[in-house]
């Protein structure tokens, strides 16, 4: 691939970048907003400008993204670099740093579809990604441009997630890694996965908002690139699942897609996957895309809600799905924007609400991190507002796998995780969804007593 044949446009101004100039900050420099990637040759943007216009084929794509689940090269393996026509962002594609990211399992959850009267509910598991989370997905396509790029280090600021993906892309292609975190706030699974892939990292007296401030300053006196999500070729690596969840569907995609919404780059991504597939005639619709996110981190909530998405103020965030901890997210104009352009909603749900949903998907043998849940909880939420109907198909996106934080299931189990305030309403609904945990002779008596009293219940 040449490097013309992508650029860079402001969803401010919309000045176009070209690549090797962009700014270390990725904003723009006039009006400071976010840039993302489009391809002059087949992006919609692209059709106002001059130059030959290449759209490639549907049928011979789908075709050939196919064809690549039987080879055996990395690239091909991978669930990212197998759409790589639509994402052509390298000079050669053939050199990205691959974990075999992608190619999820998207699963349907039979119990909570029966409870909630569904015919079609299912998880797409990003969670089961190489290191646990959907931020591989991004990693693979920005720490390869940071390679190609010439760079030997790479940062971020992270809940957890980015920074233990991170630390392991960095690790395969031989880079050195920065990790902030905010001490205290994130959890020990994934502070593990930072410190075990050999990134420097460092836990500041602040929390993820101070964090990105901080890692700002940093990356304008370092030399070292930037693996944010404002960094817009993560996003083109986080636009695949649409892809692999359009697959799924025989390309006809579902009716709803709900995300949780942290710095809201994730819900950007799947959008802008979506969007695309249907201008290339891949699909013929997008499905509506909800965001939610936790009443105690609910900035672009408050923003749809009081000023139609036009402006963010920042709040000052606190949840216990650490993940999604986050009161200014970076993205929120590009989130506002797919919300709009899809028909879809942005939805908050409670402590409890999220805390009763991860542990309903935990019982139908999938599991997921709490921030994973609130779609699940904000799914609730829309069918109750009569905004999501039963005979609709709804995809929900588990972004973390359930072991990435152990102690919130554990404190769940013990109920030493809500306050009885905040349990208020749900406390049978959260009460029936408790599993103990028994400590026993080691004897068969008194093993057997309690599978009489299980088989009985
Ligand atoms: N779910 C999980 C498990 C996450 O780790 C994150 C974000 C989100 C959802 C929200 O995604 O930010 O794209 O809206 N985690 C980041 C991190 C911020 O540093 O790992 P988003």
């Amino acid at each position: 691939m040449h490097e013309h044949s992508h650029q860079l446009r402001c969803v401010g101004c919309g000045a176009v970048i070209q690549p090797a100039t962009v700014e270390k900050d990725f904003r723009c420099i006039a009006c400071s907003e976010l840039l993302e990637v489009e391809y002059p040759s087949w992006s919609a943007a692209g059709e106002s400008l001059p130059g030959p216009r290449r759209m490639p084929n549907p049928g011979a794509l789908r075709w050939l993204w196919q064809e690549r689940l039987q080879s055996r090269l990395p690239i091909d393996q991978s669930g990212v670099w197998r759409f790589r026509e639509l994402l052509p962002i390298l000079q050669d594609p053939e050199q990205a740093v691959t974990l075999r990211e992608g190619n999820t399992p998207l699963y349907r959850l039979l119990q909570t579809a029966e409870e909630l009267g569904f015919e079609q509910l299912y998880a797409k598991h990003q969670g089961m990604n190489p290191t646990g989370s959907f931020k591989d997905t991004g990693m693979t396509a920005a720490l390869s441009q940071a390679r190609e790029r010439g760079f030997q280090w790479v940062a971020c600021a992270s809940t957890g997630n980015t920074s233990a993906a991170m630390a392991a892309y960095a690790a395969r292609a031989r880079m050195n890694s920065l990790v902030l975190l905010p001490e205290g706030k994130i959890s020990w699974s994934k502070l593990s996965q930072a410190i075990d892939h050999g990134a420097v990292t460092c836990q500041l007296k602040t929390d993820f908002d101070g964090c990105v401030r901080v890692l700002a300053e940093v990356v304008r006196r370092a030399p070292v690139y930037l693996l944010n999500s404002v960094n817009p070729y993560r996003l083109e690596g986080q636009k695949t699942p649409a892809l692999e969840i359009a697959e799924e569907f025989d390309w006809q995609v579902p009716d709803h897609v709900i995300v949780p919404g942290g710095n809201l780059g994730n819900s950007s991504a799947l959008g802008k996957g979506f969007l695309e597939m249907m201008h290339l005639g891949l699909s013929t619709k997008v499905p509506k895309i909800t965001v939610v996110q936790a009443e105690g981190a609910n900035p672009l909530y408050l923003s749809l809600l009081n000023c139609d998405g036009r402006e963010i103020q920042p709040v000052e965030a606190n949840t216990r799905a650490t993940a999604i901890r986050i009161g200014n997210p970076a993205s929120w104009r590009k989130a506002a924007r797919v919300i709009r352009q899809t028909g879809g909603y942005c939805e908050q749900v409670s402590e409890a609400e999220i805390a009763l949903a991860k542990a309903e998907i935990g019982q139908e043998g999938i599991g997921c991190e709490p921030a994973s849940a609130v779609t699940l909880a904000g799914l609730k939420r829309l069918v109750r507002q009569g905004k999501i109907d039963r005979s609709e198909s709804v995809v929900l996106l588990l972004t973390g796998h359930t072991l990435k934080d152990s102690e919130y299931t554990i404190d769940f189990h013990r109920d030493k995780l809500l306050t009885r305030e905040e349990s208020a309403g749900l406390e049978r609904e959260l009460s029936e969804r408790r599993r103990a945990t028994l400590s026993l002779e080691a004897s068969s008596d008194a093993v057997l007593r309690v599978l009489e009293a299980a088989i009985q219940a």
